[in-house]
């Protein structure tokens, strides 16, 4: 009987599945148009705008650069010698100005700014006054400690309100805050602040994830004891009892204390346009992480225009992006972007499955969140977890849901909208990148017509193209995805290596910036992105180089080389597959595979930790010596194995592949 209704169950489910598929497979040819009642009330509903700002970028850009709040206005928009753009050329501001003091001279004061909920359920509202009240006191904190304009400031916290606090005010001393997602292990902090050359640290004594603790303090003192730059160590208390931790006379200092008697207020520092406001590591071709370098007004006013008009933001909303502070979507689109347009913020500290599945969701109705904006990994996991999570909640106040960080495809996209949405919320699929600092190619939700699957068009001002090799635009099938003009959001280098950041944007189309995407325009000019063209994977929406895991895995005594590819996975998107060979004299034995997943896991954090190691006798390589990763990624994937003429010994190729399937579990 049971297994009867089982059986019954299992081909409702397939039909279901089938049904999603076939809606999907027409639906990427389908458009949905903005509904009128959207359209009637966006934020930007003219479609001249693209053509205006197209002839007149700079002019565009300048017109939301009068919409913040200036010490001096600038005298010019845009100097550009590629690759070095200078934006609002001689103008001073203050960023935490812009997204707090501004506010509070308005009747926004006693809006709520910053909703924040615990991973345990505990939950602290912070209004416009209060947030800025809090800065202001932070900064005076960070100048007792000696932080002066252009220092580097460390930041590895949870998602709790005191990163936003921090962030904030290093912006209105002018020290350069430097954040490090808290997942990131221990040497990978150490490495980013040495990089960073960062005089102090704000650190909590954990966070809470899936029920259990992160040690973060932990982890921040084995990465200090080869970081000498650090001078000093603030730690915000967020688990009290639950998170021991030691502390370091004359270095370590706690959060609460230092606030006691902290002033109210701290002049704001006059910063140029061009003064760095952060920098954010992310993940290269190398095995070095690259500290992309943002500045003041351009990066502002990038967040601003894109906050206002991808995400239709009004003052009754409630913006939630989900985004770890750790990455740029968190920098933009959970802090920057919503407060410089004085829009309410909602920031929740831990995972979307606990204490079950339906979190995400809860926390939506619970706070009546109305603009949705997540990465398609997360959207993956939730329609595998079933939309009974998500009925289970009143989501009628969502009226525009959106997605970033890799290619979502159109099944899920139509899922997402018609369960998540609702069939009424648009879908704002969003490209962009940590360098780029804001939204590039994005659909105008009151505009544009979408496509499940494509970013459709660049923002208006952003001129980007897809090319062949020789730079030549491409008219039909894919390409390189390119940026033809400077946008102000972009960034300004990359820290202390200006070689690097000319070679790794600027080389390939002399004076245009390659993205490292591929891409493809349809007949109607929108845009598809394809993916990675060069050595980044992306896992489950996060940036991380073959290199640095390769790096990771060869610094185990154990290995001689390793080679490092990208398999696709159902719900991360992508997933690491790691090809080891041994040093002379190293015996493998039963649990060495998962010995060298916890040894990248450590070396980097739980986000790179390889799907499956598999050890091999040898690696193919060309005659030359250089390992041949696209018939790796043929093997992990099971493909028919691509052009073998180059391959010094193929019989490599042949015990690799047995290998493989011999231990489907490594
Ligand atoms: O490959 C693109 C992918 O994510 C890369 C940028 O990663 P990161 O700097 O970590 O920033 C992620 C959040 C902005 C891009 O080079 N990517 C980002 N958004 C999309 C995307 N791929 C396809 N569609 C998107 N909407």
């Amino acid at each position: 009987m049971a297994r009867a209704r089982k059986q019954q169950a299992a081909k409702k489910a397939r039909a279901a599945r089938g049904e999603e598929r076939l809606a999907a497979l027409s639906a990427e040819k389908r458009s949905f148009k903005p509904p009128a009642e959207f359209r009637r009330q966006a934020n930007c509903r003219d479609p001249k705008v693209y053509r205006r700002a197209a002839r007149h970028p700079e002019k565009f850009w300048a017109g939301w650069a009068r919409q913040l709040e200036w010490s001096k206005p600038s005298r010019k928009v845009l100097e550009w010698k590629a690759p070095d753009a200078r934006w609002f050329v001689g103008g001073k501001l203050n960023a935490s100005v812009n997204c707090l003091d501004r506010h509070v001279r308005t009747a926004r004061r006693n809006k709520a700014a910053l909703i924040w909920e615990g991973e345990p359920g505990d939950r602290r509202t912070y209004t416009y006054w209060d947030l800025y009240r809090e800065v202001n006191r932070f900064a005076n904190v960070l100048k007792r400690l000696h932080v002066r304009k252009g220092d580097r400031v460390a930041i590895y916290l949870p998602m709790i309100p005191e990163a936003a606090i921090a962030m904030l005010a290093c912006a209105r001393i002018g020290a350069i805050h430097s954040v490090v997602f808290g997942g990131f292990s221990a040497e990978a902090l150490r490495d980013r602040i040495n990089d960073a050359q960062a005089k102090v640290l704000i650190t909590a004594d954990g966070g809470y994830r899936r029920g259990a603790v992160l040690p973060l303090k932990q982890w921040a003192d084995e990465a200090l004891q080869r970081a000498p730059s650090i001078e000093k160590v603030v730690i915000v208390k967020r688990g009290g009892q639950d998170f021991p931790v030691h502390i370091k006379e004359g270095r370590d200092h706690w959060w609460h204390r230092l606030m006691q008697d902290a002033p109210a207020w701290c002049e704001p520092a006059a910063m140029d346009s061009e003064d760095i406001l952060y920098t954010l590591y992310t993940s290269g071709t190398t095995g070095k992480p690259k500290g992309v370098v943002h500045t003041t007004a351009g990066y502002l006013v990038g967040v601003l225009a894109t906050t206002r008009w991808v995400f239709d933001l009004k003052d009754e909303d409630v913006f939630w992006c989900t985004a770890d502070i750790g990455w740029v979507t968190g920098h933009s689109y959970s802090v920057y972007g919503p407060l410089a347009c004085g829009a309410t913020t909602l920031m929740y500290e831990g995972a979307p499955d606990w204490p079950a599945r339906d979190r995400f969701w809860e926390l939506c109705e619970r706070h009546g969140v109305t603009v949705f904006y997540t990465a398609p990994t997360a959207i993956r996991a939730f329609m595998k977890w079933g939309a009974e999570h998500i009925r289970r909640h009143d989501l009628s106040r969502l009226r525009l849901i959106g997605t970033v960080g890799e290619p979502i495809n159109p099944e899920v996209w139509v899922w997402y909208h018609r369960t998540v949405g609702g069939g009424r919320c648009p879908v704002v699929d969003t490209w962009w990148q940590t360098e780029t600092g804001h939204i590039l190619i994005t659909p105008l939700p009151g505009l544009t017509a979408l496509r499940p699957g494509s970013a459709t068009l660049p923002f208006p001002g952003i001129s980007a193209e897809v090319v062949d090799g020789f730079g030549e635009p491409v008219k039909k099938g894919g390409g390189y995805l390119v940026l033809t003009r400077p946008w102000p959001g972009m960034l300004r280098g990359i820290w202390g290596d200006p070689a690097r950041y000319r070679k790794q944007y600027w080389a390939r189309f002399p004076g245009i910036y390659f993205t490292g995407d591929g891409a493809k325009r349809g007949p109607d000019g929108y845009f598809w992105l394809l993916g990675r063209v060069d050595d980044v994977l992306n896992v489950g929406g996060h940036r991380i180089g073959t290199a640095e895991v390769e790096s990771a895995l060869v610094h185990h005594p154990a290995v001689a080389e390793a080679a490092v590819v990208g398999v696709p996975h159902e719900l991360k998107g992508e997933a690491i597959a790691a090809f080891v060979t041994l040093k002379d004299g190293a015996r493998p034995y039963g649990h060495l595979g998962e010995d060298l997943k916890e040894h990248v896991v450590k070396r980097i954090g739980a986000i790179a930790r390889p799907e499956r190691v598999i050890l091999a006798a040898d690696l193919p390589k060309t005659r030359s010596g250089k390992i041949m990763r696209r018939l790796l990624r043929d093997v992990a994937t099971g493909r028919a194995l691509g052009d073998v003429s180059t391959l010094a010994d193929p019989s490599v190729l042949e015990a690799l592949k047995a290998r493989y399937a011999e231990d489907p579990s490594a």
